[in-house]
C-alpha cells in the first residue's frame, strides 16, 4: 500500500461520522484520561529530569522509573524488579531478547537452532532471521494446529542439543490463542534444560494471569498500548543470570541494556495503566468477554459465510474477535466500516501495509482469500453494549454491499 499523498483530502472527503467506535485496539489504542493524567507532570512539573542523574528532577523520574518496575514484577511474579528493562516498544522488547541474546551468543551461532512458533509477532520472527543471516543460526518455524495451538509433543521433536533459544508467544495478537505456556516451556526444558524460553505476552499481558516463576518462562515481553497505556513503551523481563548483549550502542542509563534516556512520562502512563487494568481484573475480562461474544455472535446471526479465526473454547483472549468475511476484501470493508465510524483492522497492520495475506491465518490453514477477507475487532471495558449493537447495525449492511459488488462470485 502507498502512503496516500493527500491524507488531508482523504480526510476531509470521509468527514468525520456521527458516530464513532474504536475496535482497532490490536494496532493502536486511545490513551484514557486518567493515564494522560499521570504522564503530564512528567513533561514539566516533576521527574523531567534525567533518570540516571543525581539531582532533585532526576532522582523523581527515577522514583516513577522505579514504581513501575515495581508494580510490573508484582503483576507478574517477577522476584527482582531490577530485571524488568523499560524499551521504547514492544517491538524494541522483542528484538533486546532476541538479538541481545543471539549475538551474545554469537561465536557459537553456527548450527545452533532457535525455535518460534509459526504465528509469533514479526517483531519475533525478523530478528531471529536476521541473527541467522548475520550468525549463522538455524530459524525454525514450528507450525500451528488449526486454531492457532502449538503441539507440545511436536515443540519437543524440534527441541535438541542445539537449540539455544525458543520463542513462543503467550497469546496471539491476530487470533487470541492462548497457548499451554507452562507445558510447552517444561517440554523445552525436560528436551534441553539449557535453551533460554522467551515469550511475547504483548497480547496475554493483562488478559490472563501469567506468573513467570510457575511459567518457567526466561524472558517476558510486554507492550505499553496493549494495556490502554501510551503507544512508545515497552518492557523485558529477563531472568537473573541470562545475558544479553545490547543491540543499540549508546549512552546507557538506568538501563544497562537498551541505551537513549528513558521515556519517563510514557512510563509513568504504563503504571497508571497496568494499575487501572489490575485493580478489577476478573470483573473487566468478564465484562469483555460478555460484549465479545455478543459480538460474533451477533455478526454469525446476521451475516452468512463468515469464517471464526482462533480456539472457539475458552483459550481465546477475551477481547479477541477475528472472522473472515467471504467473498469480501477486508481492506475494502475496513473503509466502508470507516465511513460509518466503525474502525477495525483487516489482519495485522504489518501485513495490511504490504498487502500480503495474514502469515498467522495462513499459518492456521486459511486460504489467501479468506485470509484476506479477515477483519480484527478487539474490545476493551471502555466499550458498552450500545457500540457493539451500532456496530451490529453497521457490519451486515457493509458486507452487503460490498458482496454486491464483488467480482468474486
Ligand atoms: C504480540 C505482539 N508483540 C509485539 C508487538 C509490538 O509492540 P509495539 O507496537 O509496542 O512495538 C505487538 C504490537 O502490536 C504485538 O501484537
Amino acid at each position: 500500500m502507498h502512503i496516500p499523498k493527500k491524507v488531508a483530502e482523504l480526510l476531509k472527503s470521509h468527514g468525520r461520522p456521527l458516530r464513532e467506535v474504536y475496535f482497532d485496539l490490536e494496532n493502536s489504542g486511545f490513551v484514557p484520561e486518567e493515564v494522560v493524567e499521570a504522564m503530564i507532570p512528567y513533561f514539566n512539573k516533576r521527574g523531567y529530569g534525567h533518570p540516571s542523574i543525581t539531582h532533585r528532577v532526576g532522582w523523581e523520574a527515577l522514583e516513577v522509573v522505579y514504581e513501575a518496575k515495581e508494580l510490573i514484577a508484582k503483576t507478574l511474579n517477577i522476584r527482582n524488579p531490577e530485571n524488568i528493562v523499560f524499551t521504547h516498544s514492544g517491538t524494541e522488547a522483542n528484538n533486546l531478547a532476541i538479538l541481545g541474546f543471539l549475538i551474545k551468543n554469537r561465536s557459537r551461532g553456527k548450527d545452533k537452532k532457535v525455535v518460534v512458533s509459526a504465528i509469533e509477532h514479526l517483531s519475533v520472527i525478523f530478528p531471529a532471521r536476521f541473527a541467522a543471516e548475520l550468525f549463522g543460526y538455524k530459524v525454525v518455524l514450528v507450525p500451528v494446529d488449526r486454531e492457532g495451538f502449538v503441539d507440545p509433543e511436536l515443540l519437543k521433536s524440534f527441541i535438541d542439543r542445539d537449540t539455544v533459544l525458543v520463542s513462543i508467544q503467550v497469546a496471539n495478537h491476530e487470533i487470541g490463542t492462548i497457548q499451554r505456556i507452562k507445558e510447552l516451556s517444561d517440554v523445552v526444558k525436560s528436551a534441553n534444560p539449557e535453551a533460554v524460553f522467551h515469550t511475547d505476552a504483548a497480547d496475554a499481558y493483562a488478559w490472563t494471569p501469567i506468573d513467570v516463576e510457575k511459567a518457567g518462562v526466561d524472558m517476558l515481553t510486554i507492550s505499553g498500548h496493549k494495556v490502554h497505556g501510551p503507544r512508545g513503551v515497552g518492557a523485558l523481563y529477563v531472568r537473573e543470570g541470562i545475558e544479553l548483549e545490547p543491540p543499540l550502542r549508546g549512552q546507557l542509563s538506568v538501563e544497562k541494556l537498551w541505551p537513549g534516556v528513558e521515556n519517563v512520562p510514557l512510563i509513568a502512563g504504563l503504571k497508571k495503566a497496568v494499575e487501572i487494568m489490575f485493580s478489577n481484573f476478573d470483573h473487566r475480562v468478564a465484562y469483555v468477554k460478555n460484549l465479545r461474544d455478543k459480538l460474533e455472535k451477533g455478526i454469525l446471526d446476521r451475516v452468512p459465510e463468515v469464517l471464526v479465526n482462533g480456539p472457539l473454547g475458552g483459550m481465546r483472549v477475551a477481547n479477541n474477535v477475528n472472522m473472515s468475511f467471504l467473498r469480501v476484501e477486508g481492506e475494502a470493508l475496513t473503509v466502508a466500516l470507516s465511513l460509518h465510524g466503525v474502525y477495525v483492522s483487516s489482519g495485522s497492520a504489518c501485513s495490511s501495509r504490504v498487502l500480503e495475506p495474514s502469515h498467522v491465518l495462513l499459518a492456521i490453514g486459511r486460504k489467501h482469500e479468506e485470509a484476506h477477507g479477515s477483519i480484527l475487532f478487539k474490545l476493551c471495558h471502555y466499550h458498552k453494549e450500545d457500540d457493539v449493537k451500532y456496530a451490529l447495525e453497521v457490519v451486515p449492511k457493509a458486507v452487503e454491499m460490498l458482496r454486491k459488488i464483488t467480482a468474486w462470485r
